[in-house]
């Protein structure tokens, strides 16, 4: 009965308050609300949204339907980094190590791969052996240890958040604003943290593509964060092409390796490393930005970020000589070219058209718990703005079969548009929103130029 009006007030734009949020979770976890009552709900949600206060007890109400972790006798600060998803977005693999390599414990919850969008723990679990599910207790054990654990949310931790996020990818209510911040802010405060990094995707790739929407999600997400002691900082960067240059999941492993490595692609070193800098600071590790990253390219350059990651690989069941020799991961059985099919500059390199590419391939699900093949997707080192020249490579497919290249051709060839005039991408990292407010991110300017001057 409790559903149905709760259903029902919601549909006609009323408000739901705190006392029903906790037991309309409370009963969906012991089944004494359906799935078909749930997807209602959230359906009504997505067309009349949440107000802060509401958004505050959904938060809490899927915070506290399960455990916490409590790394509170730890000495160092304790920090994490979420996306909000996108295509080639591997900046966890490399900012973890990096991290716990400078005195920050990183107890990072990934997820999988969302709609077109690739997850963490499905590019970790390239890597032969490697246990994404560790409990609560290993966790701690873990970051006690080495400072850092990457990990799927279990059952222990905001088991609402888990059950609502699969019924939310299947009845394409993904796309709302308390829905993503409720769902992100209940597992990362369930994580213990003393501060938190959110990298909020914004352009055609992104879940909220409009900067309007990106910033209205970060705000509520500080604020969230805010309301329970824990400092957040969030940057806007660009999903309107993939990040870095490989899609795919043992693709994207290799490429953070070789960023830990001191040879990531250019884009995905800068948002690495601008997300990293607001870490070290909101940690108290570095007194400014600039610190931040000098501190962060002595940790590359010297090997200790790589032997961290090395660290937790081993430390989680994994091959660690993957660090070393990245070719132990799984090789797509197939590899072809994919060219440039006229003169002209590169238009658009769609990141959803890629990641549903990958999908295709066999990288990606269409349903929860579908198999994955790890080994197959795209390496475009093409940006938007480049000059190519007919019969150029633009892009790599990476298959496993001949069915899996002409699925990769189709994908590239709508995905990457060739134009006679050069267009401006989005600058890869556009806001900085803080408690304080929304901040153009300082350094956009340099980025704006170098567009236009070419
Ligand atoms: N990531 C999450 O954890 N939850 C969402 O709702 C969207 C992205």
């Amino acid at each position: 009965m409790l559903a149905y009006q709760l259903i029902e007030r919601k549909r006609d734009g009323g408000r739901i308050a705190p006392g029903e949020w906790r037991d309309l979770i409370t009963s969906y976890l012991r089944d004494g609300v359906t799935d078909a009552q749930m997807s209602a709900l959230l359906m009504a949600i997505f067309f009349r949204g949440l107000d802060r206060d509401e958004t505050v007890a959904l938060t809490e109400a899927m915070l506290r339907s399960g455990a916490s972790l409590d790394l509170s006798h730890l000495k160092v600060p304790r920090l994490d980094k979420h996306s909000t998803g996108g295509v080639g977005d591997k900046v966890s693999l490399v900012l973890a190590p990096l991290m716990a390599s400078l005195g920050v414990a990183v107890p990072m919850m990934s997820g999988r791969g969302l709609g077109h969008t690739g997850g963490t723990l499905d590019k970790l679990e390239s890597i032969r052996g490697f246990r994404t599910r560790l409990t609560l207790a290993e966790t701690r054990a873990q970051v006690e240890r080495i400072g850092c654990a990457l990990i799927g949310q279990s059952d222990e931790i905001a088991p609402a958040d888990r059950r609502l996020y699969a019924l939310r990818d299947s009845t394409a209510t993904v796309e709302s604003i308390p829905l993503i911040a409720a769902s992100i802010m209940s597992k990362k405060l369930a994580e213990g943290l003393t501060g938190l990094v959110l990298d909020i995707k914004r352009g055609s790739g992104a879940f909220l593509p409009t900067v309007e929407r990106g910033l209205e999600l970060a705000q509520v997400m500080v604020s969230l964060g805010h309301q329970h002691g824990v400092p957040v900082v969030a940057l806007l960067t660009a999903m309107d092409r993939p990040l870095g240059r490989a899609c795919g999941n043992a693709l994207e492993l290799e490429e953070a390796i070789l960023a830990l490595h001191g040879e990531g692609p250019p884009d995905l070193m800068r948002v690495t490393y601008a997300l990293g800098a607001e870490m070290m600071v909101l940690g108290g590790v570095a007194p400014t930005r600039d610190a931040a990253r000098r501190a962060m390219e002595v940790a590359i350059s010297s090997g200790r970020a790589a032997e961290r990651f090395r660290q937790v690989i081993e430390a989680q069941g994994g091959d660690p000589a993957v660090v070393e020799d990245p070719s132990r991961l799984p090789q797509g059985a197939e590899c072809e070219l994919f060219v440039a099919p006229r003169d002209g500059f590169v238009a658009t390199v769609d990141p959803r058209r890629v990641g549903v590419g990958v999908i295709e391939l066999g990288g990606g699900r269409s349903r929860p718990g579908d198999p994955i093949d790890h080994s197959v997707g795209f390496v475009i080192p093409v940006r938007p703005g480049d000059l190519v020249r007919k019969g150029e490579p633009m892009a790599s497919i990476m298959a496993r079969d001949a069915a899996g290249v002409e699925a990769g051709r189709r994908a590239l060839r709508d995905a990457i548009v060739i134009a006679d005039e050069a267009e401006y991408p989005l600058p890869l990292i556009s806001h900085r929103v803080t408690l304080e407010g929304v901040m153009p991110y300082e350094g956009n300017e340099q980025v704006l130029e170098m567009a236009a001057q070419r």
